[in-house]
């Protein structure tokens, strides 16, 4: 990768094999997006666009009626000077003056990567990997300095973020700060979002631009289940492999806003960054701020491309840690099989039968602390319940170990319970308005992470149960959003800010623990998948997909969540029938079959279970360690666009090329049954492959471009999965 600049033309060129991103400087002043896409070799700013003089437009070199600001294709816009667009960030002053000049003030060029104080980011081994540009733009005026980074890597991948310094004397207040902005000279896209609710995450939406405007965000204090900080921008006509797609996705995990907005003139622009609504910070002389990275993946492979790129990308460069490059346990958790209703003796019953099973983790969920026997009640008090654990956690956790199986535990740390000592001896730890009475969701609040004396009380709570050594897993939930904004810690000026230093202190947290205890694997859970983002993986290297177990519900999540996350992030459970949240039957080999593209779990009270059904269990479980490696760390493919055909199929190939696993999952049964055609990807069209199960051999041409026929099977809710060997 390299970054160059040509300084006659005030051009800034960042390229690798694959990419190019252009901007320029215009007017020595401004900065104009010129190009992101497939690589060229140069930018010979031939192109002299967007000179005319137009109605309504303000003209800031007033000799020059051709040039305005609105009409420009512009990297970071500003507000009030006649770009009447969305802005990408804005300040107010103590006289509520919100006017500014910031202009381009020069750069520099580093080899690596500048990373984001304090926030997620992604990463690299050696500094051979990337190379940044540092842009400055400045206000002489007010003394204020905003320093724009562009990390180049060797795929196609773009990350930026920014950074505010005030070099004033006077505080001015941030009102708006976005990560990023880049305006496109067509609107010739198809808008793809990835929208959704508690136990319907990560839907995807697809519509074509008009002259309106797709705005995405989240107030909730998460990233949400109801939204996702991605936006995809494909033009007309891409499929799962060919088209170009513009990907811009956010590492972060709080509120965010996203926008694509058509400009008057056929243009758009397209911003990512932390929600301006409810969200101010006070700058105080001598500080700095920064915003969360924004990751831009660009794709002339359509949206697999886009995918595989972010795949691979968050999996080896986002996630981290010693589970990073490690096969996940098989697990079975406690929740859906028992609820609250947990003790010593069922918790040892289960271990001795999950390990007879081949399972190698129990997960104790929610119930486990003192007095928690509904979701009324003891969040925050972060000791065993006496009566349900009369030896105590620790024996517990070395009695599992002992059973021949790993022992890993639920938290809800940000949560507190009214019904708690923690509440009773710290009533000014929650987030709430001094004026009036807390609203409650889940019975609960919200401790205010703001305050670092909470983050300390966290750290230490978690830790205290940690540091037997026999706890090698946390489910780390977060189950109610943040209202009544308020906190007793900041001064009223900095009430503004507490969102956002919600976020900071909770990734605070996480960091100290992760480093504190590298062996213990952590999932993050938000009522499922309500904060699934690539914030929380730079912690937590997997997240509970979702509270909806259903298989065919999770066909739609999975299939959505996949468009950005590896499978290796993807919890997934087995779960009994009549399923708890849809009530629907499905067959166990189906339930498995969807469970079996992400990190396999049971969840589910085996005792329920027939002999039969047992002896089914314990052979999936040895199917799925036979081909781990393949669906943690391999290369997925969603199959045939066929979702919304009562259908779902993929496909994952092992990195070595020599495993191929294929699913076909069937939703309903037809009489007049139409014999499905999929078509395999990612493998050798050279190759023979042998059908691990059949023996039947298929050329990798074949299986890509004839494709496997589905059999017809009478039932609904049916699967097929073959695993295939090259030969
Ligand atoms: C919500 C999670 O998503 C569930 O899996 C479970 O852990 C419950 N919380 C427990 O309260």
């Amino acid at each position: 990768m390299q970054i160059s600049f040509e300084e006659e033309q005030q051009v800034f060129h960042l390229y690798n094999d694959k990419i190019s991103y252009v901007i320029q400087v215009e007017k020595q002043r401004y900065l104009k997006h010129c190009y992101y896409g497939k690589r060229i070799k140069r930018w010979h700013s031939g192109i002299k666009d967007y000179y005319y003089d137009r109605g309504f437009c303000a003209n800031p070199i007033a000799e020059d009626r051709t040039f305005s600001l609105d009409t420009q294709l512009r990297e970071f816009p500003e507000s009030g000077q006649g770009d009447f667009r969305s802005p990408a960030y804005e300040l107010e002053d103590r006289n509520g003056d919100k006017n500014a000049r910031f202009f381009y003030n020069g750069y520099r060029i580093l080899s690596g990567k500048i990373a984001p104080d304090g926030l997620p980011h992604v990463y690299t081994d050696a500094d051979t990997e990337a190379m940044t540009l540092e842009i400055t733009l400045q206000d002489k005026v007010r003394n204020q300095r905003i320093l724009l980074y562009y990390t180049i890597y060797e795929d196609a991948v773009v990350t930026r973020f920014a950074k505010w310094i005030n070099d004033g004397t006077e505080p001015i207040e941030i009102c708006r700060f976005l990560s990023m902005n880049m305006d496109l000279p067509t609107q010739e896209y198809d808008v793809l979002t990835l929208s959704g609710a508690h136990t319907e995450e990560k839907n995807v939406y697809r519509r074509p631009l008009c002259a309106d405007s797709v705005t995405i965000e989240s107030s909730r204090g998460t990233s949400s289940p109801q939204a996702t900080p991605f936006i995809g921008l494909l033009s007309p006509g891409t499929t799962e492999e060919q088209g170009e797609v513009l990907g811009v996705n956010l590492i972060y995990s709080g509120n965010f806003y996203g926008c694509v907005q058509c400009g008057q003139y056929g243009t758009i622009r397209v911003q990512l960054g932390i929600n301006p609504y409810q969200f101010g910070w006070q700058l105080s002389p001598g500080s700095s701020f920064c915003t969360p990275e924004a990751v831009l993946v660009y794709s002339v492979n359509g949206l697999a491309g886009m995918s595989n790129t972010f795949h691979k990308l968050y999996r080896t460069r986002v996630c981290r840690g010693w589970y990073r490059d490690r096969e996940r346990p098989v697990l079975l958790n406690s929740w859906e099989g028992m609820y609250f209703e947990i003790n010593e003796e069922k918790m040892l019953t289960l271990a001795e039968e999950a390990a007879e099973l081949g399972i190698e983790l129990l997960v104790m969920d929610d119930g486990w602390f003192k007095g928690r026997n509904t979701d009324t009640t003891s969040l925050g008090d972060w000791t065993e319940d006496k009566k349900k654990f009369p030896d105590g956690l620790q024996s517990l956790a070395k009695k599992v170990k002992q059973k021949g199986i790993d022992f890993g535990i639920w938290f809800e740390p940000e949560m507190i319970s009214r019904e708690s000592d923690l509440y009773r001896e710290h009533p000014d730890w929650v987030i709430r308005s001094p004026f009036y009475e807390p609203i409650l969701s889940r019975h609960q609040l919200v401790l205010d992470l703001s305050n670092p004396a909470v983050c300390e009380y966290l750290i230490d709570a978690v830790s205290k149960v940690l540091v037997s050594g026999n706890i090698s897993y946390v489910k780390w939930d977060m189950n109610r959003h943040l209202t009544d904004l308020g906190s007793a810690y900041l001064d009223r000026k900095n009430q503004n800010e507490l969102s956002h230093r919600y976020v900071l202190g909770l990734y605070r947290v996480m960091e100290t623990l992760t480093e504190r205890f590298p062996q213990v694997l952590f999932e993050s859970c938000s009522s499922g998948g309500g904060r699934f983002d690539a914030g929380m993986l730079y912690y937590m290297p997997q997240t509970w997909t979702s509270d909806n177990t259903d298989a065919v519900c999770r066909l739609k999540i999975q299939h959505g969540t996949s468009l950005l996350f590896p499978t290796v992030t993807m919890g997934a459970h087995v779960s009994a029938c009549p399923n708890h949240q849809v009530g629907r039957t499905t067959p166990l080999a189906t339930r498995f079959a969807v469970a079996a593209a992400g990190n396999l779990g049971y969840e589910l009270d085996l005792k329920k279970l027939s002999k039969e059904e047992k002896e089914e269990v314990r052979e999936q479980i040895a199917e799925y360690k036979r081909r781990r490696r393949t669906v943690q760390f391999g290369t997925y493919y969603r199959l045939a666009d066929s979702f919304q055909e009562n259908q779902s199929a993929w496909n994952i190939v092992s990195e070595d090329g020599m495993e191929v696993i294929f699913t076909h999952v069937q939703i309903l049964a037809r009489s007049a049954y139409r014999v499905p055609v999929i078509r395999l990807k990612g493998l050798d069209p050279d190759a023979v492959y042998i059908d691990c199960e059949t023996g039947q051999e298929y050329g990798g041409d074949e299986l890509m471009y004839a494709g496997i026929r589905i059999p017809r099977i009478r039932q609904d809710f049916s699967s097929t999965t073959m695993v295939l060997r090259k030969s």
